[in-house]
């Protein structure tokens, strides 16, 4: 099998912008990423889902959910089920988002519940891995993420692998301006890369998109991006700024994966 990985460049704007605000954004993003040549995807919060797939309207642009429950239906206050977000025409979830990981109560074993239900429900998965600083300072940075992609992955299927995209998002990068250098990105990156070709086969892994996540920016996105195993980036702060996002689609458009 070829390697046929493109790269996917998607914002994740996090707890801000409410609907109208989220149709401006697009609005002002669509003509700026006309001629983009790889995925571009914009993740919102669930109350701008509507308009954000009303403005994506007429462009290549997907449009994220910031998380998903497992369960179908139920007595889950507050909670959004995977076929509410399909029903609508969402196309993508985030996942596991370290946010989600230390403030919400998120682990390995319901991330993995989740991933199975957003599969389930035909949507296409951005599944997010990262070390704490702390783990990285004590050298442990193969080991988390390996052990958080085995367990997100547990119950996903050779074929399934074809809608999950690895976001690596280095928790001490994220909304810091600190961003790991492109070295540290790729070598991070090839490995989860391994730890997928462990579990499967390197004909599948050689396909999978593994984005980075914490820190990228117009500045430093072409670097990031020119690394082997970086296939995208997952953008927070920088994708809220129409023109410091198109810059990003744009260095994945000429780096050309
Ligand atoms: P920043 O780009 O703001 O560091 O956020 C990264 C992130 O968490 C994307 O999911």
């Amino acid at each position: 099998m070829s390697v046929m990985r493109k790269y996917v460049i998607a914002g994740n704007w996090k707890m801000n912008k409410n609907p109208q605000e989220a149709t401006q954004l697009i609005e002002a993003i669509k003509p700026l990423v006309k001629e983009a040549a790889c995925d571009v995807v914009v993740g919102v919060p669930f109350v701008d889902l509507t308009a954000a797939l009303e403005a994506v309207k007429g462009s290549k642009i997907g449009v994220a959910a910031q998380n998903c429950h497992w369960e179908k239906s139920g007595a889950y206050t507050g909670e959004i089920s995977a076929d509410m977000l399909t029903s609508m025409g969402v196309g993508y979830v985030i996942l596991g988002h370290s946010e989600r990981r230390t403030y919400f109560g998120d682990t390995d074993v319901t991330v993995q519940k989740r991933v199975r239900a957003a599969l389930d429900a035909g949507l296409t998965v951005i599944l997010c891995v990262g070390e704490y600083l702390e783990q990285r300072e004590q050298g442990v940075t193969g080991e988390v993420v390996a052990m958080q992609t085995k367990i997100a992955l547990g119950s996903v299927s050779q074929e399934e692998l074809s809608r999950i995209i690895i976001a690596y998002e280095p928790v001490w990068a994220i909304g810091t301006g600190r961003t790991a250098t492109a070295q540290q990105a790729n070598e991070v990156c090839a490995l989860i890369r391994d730890t997928i070709a462990s579990l499967y086969s390197w004909d599948v892994a050689d396909n999978v998109v593994i984005q980075y996540g914490g820190s990228m920016n117009a500045g430093n996105a072409a670097e990031l991006l020119a690394q082997p195993d970086v296939d995208g980036g997952l953008i927070g702060g920088a994708s809220l700024t129409p023109q410091d996002f198109a810059t990003i689609v744009e260095a994945a458009t000429k780096a050309g994966k």
